[in-house]
Formats: structure tokens, sequence, C-alpha cells
């Protein structure tokens, strides 16, 4: 589904280059996890597949189309659903209203349907209390699970997630681990995480290391 052809990234000069000439395929239906050192250029990575940044050599390809032919922005609303390290909710509305918002602006089969967001926000363990409350009166962790039942919302085949268990303790970890495995397995999805856990990248069907501006399949 996704390919990257002898893709490129470095900031300042090509000598301090982050990654080179990587050849990588991401299946639909699998999940991914990309490990490494801080620092190594993870989340420059996952920007790049999430069609946040232009890449300095080569290119990233869906099914077959550079991404820059679809056009960037068009890909991101098309095809791409994000969870950031830092959530990106809208903080002055409710759970179920980012939802809804999320829907109505990207691909969505279930645009406008209350009960189906309220279902998905269920799933992640939020009660119809919290799904009403304004997002900034939810914990972290609870943050993080709506912005994870937003990318099941949505159509975009393609989910990236940098470290999206960052903030979540062992049972809620392994709770959102799973919610991604069904992304990949149930709904069919590319599901791409970035992560330092070594818990989560095992979880995950294949897991690359990201090391000496390489990166290794692990597993
Ligand atoms: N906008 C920028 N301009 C210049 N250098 C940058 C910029 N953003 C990141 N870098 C540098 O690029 C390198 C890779 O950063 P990146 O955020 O991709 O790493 P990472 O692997 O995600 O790290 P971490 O695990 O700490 O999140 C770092 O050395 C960082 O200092
Ligand atoms: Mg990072």
């Amino acid at each position: 589904m996704l390919k990257t052809n002898d893709l490129g990234y470095w900031y300042d000069r090509q000598e301090n280059s982050l990654f080179e000439h990587v050849d990588l395929e991401f299946k639909s239906g699998t999940s991914y996890a990309i490990v490494g050192q801080s620092g190594s250029g993870k989340t420059t990575f996952l920007s790049l597949l999430a069609g946040l940044d232009k890449p300095r050599a080569g290119q990233i390809e869906l099914n077959g189309q550079p991404i820059n032919k679809i056009g960037l922005t068009n890909y991101r609303k098309s095809h791409v659903a994000i969870v950031f390290q830092s959530y990106n909710l809208f903080n002055y509305m409710s759970p179920l209203n980012n939802l809804l918002t999320a829907m109505a602006v990207t691909e969505s089969s279930h645009k406008g349907d209350k009960a189906f967001a309220a279902d998905m926000l269920r799933k992640l363990g939020l009660t119809d209390e919290q799904m009403k409350k304004n997002v900034q009166k939810l914990s972290g962790g609870q943050q993080q699970r709506v912005a994870i039942a937003r990318t099941m919302c949505c159509d975009a085949k393609l989910v990236v997630a940098d470290e999206p268990t960052g903030n979540l303790d062992e049972e809620n970890t392994k709770f959102v681990i799973d919610q991604f495995q069904k992304i990949a397995h149930e709904q069919n999805k590319c599901v791409i995480i970035v992560t330092h856990e070594s818990d989560v990248a095992k979880a995950c069907d294949h897991s690359y290391r990201l090391a000496k501006h390489e990166f290794a399949l692990e597993s």
C-alpha cells in the first residue's frame, strides 16, 4: 500500500543526513513499529509518511502513485489519520464533537453519525459523561484515547502514531495496542507506530529499527 523509494532526509546538510536510500514497504491489514534512539529521526520519518513534510531525496508512493502527485493536502485529508504525541484535539470541544468534526472534514462513511462516534469512544473506554465534557477536562491518557478513536471514525487507510502510549500506564498501554491491532486487522488499515517501548514494538506485526541512518527489520 505505502512504499518509500530511495527516501532520504536531512535538515541542514546532506552529510548530516538522518537517513538515506530507504526502501520500505508497508502493507494494509498490518501493524508496524518504528524504534530507534532518541534523535535518530523517527518523528521526521513519520512526518514524511504523513505528508507533513517533503523528502530531500526519493519519494513515497501510495498504491503506486507518488504522494506529491496526489497532492500533500489531498493526501493528508483523504488517506492519512495521525495520532500526534500531543493529541491535537480541539480543546474547546467535547470528545464527541472532536470525532464528528474530524468525520465532517475528512473522508468518512459515517459523517454526522453521532451514535457511531459514541460507540468508538465507548470502545476506547470513555464513559458517556466523559465524551460530552470539554476535552481539556480529561486526563492525558483519556485525550490520547480520543485521538485514537478519531482515527477509527475516518476512512483513511493509513494510520500513523508518534509515541501513542507515551503517557499511558501499563494497563492502558496494553489496551491501546490492542485497539491499534484491531484497526489493522479488523479495519484492514496500515498502522505505523513510533515507540520507545519494547512491549509495544513486540506487539506489532513487524518492527523496524532506525540506526546508523538505516532501517533494519527486527521482527
Ligand atoms: N526543525 C528542525 N531543524 C533542525 N533539526 C531538527 C529539526 N527537527 C528535528 N531536528 C533534529 O533531527 C534529529 C531527528 O529528530 P526527530 O524528532 O526525528 O528524532 P526522533 O527519533 O523522533 O527522537 P525522539 O525519540 O527523541 O522523539 C534530531 O537530532 C533533531 O535535533
Ligand atoms: Mg520523536
